[in-house]
């Protein structure tokens, strides 16, 4: 079993994971009406990645008996510049994902909780991918810079996410 405290941030934690869901599936959708379709295709992997983020913290409760409690998802924004804009977003929203999982795990660490410790692992890691993926793409999308070509190539690229 494990805390209150713990229950309550964890999930928190599912209803941020949501949220990037959402965020990102305002991405896709944005991205589609732009006509970048690669780029939509990336995001909409991405917003499957973080449902399933957010189960995967709903079942690590469950398994604890402690109460999974769904709560309201913020609207994210709906539209952006450009698609560079956009994979700007997700990195900075990436790194509060991953501040917030470190806060987790401080308090499994103050509450020498070492099954949440061990849960939360996959997620340290995770994170690490997360970041170091958008700003690989950022890279790319820098290189680009702009011509129209290289962007077309670089969506193509993008098409290709499963
Ligand atoms: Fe679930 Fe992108 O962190």
């Amino acid at each position: 079993m494990i805390s209150k405290t713990m229950t309550e941030a964890i999930n928190k934690q599912i209803n941020r994971e949501f949220f990037s869901a959402y965020l990102y599936l305002a991405m896709a959708n944005d991205a589609t009406d732009k006509g970048f379709k690669g780029v939509a295709n990336w995001f909409n992997v991405q917003f499957k990645e973080e449902q399933s983020h957010a189960l995967k913290f709903a079942h690590y409760l469950q398994e604890q008996n402690a109460k999974v409690t769904l709560s309201t998802i913020d609207q994210p924004t709906l539209a952006w510049g450009d698609v560079t804009s956009m994979f700007k977003e997700a990195l900075s929203h990436e790194k509060k994902v991953t501040a917030w999982i470190n806060e987790i795990a401080d308090l499994a660490l103050i509450e020498k909780d070492h099954a949440t410790q061990n849960m939360l692992k996959w997620f340290i890691d995770e994170q690490i991918e997360e970041e170091g993926n958008v700003t690989d793409i950022l890279w790319m999308l820098d290189m680009c810079g702009t011509s129209k070509s290289a962007l077309y190539l670089a969506d193509k690229k993008l098409a290709k996410r499963e």
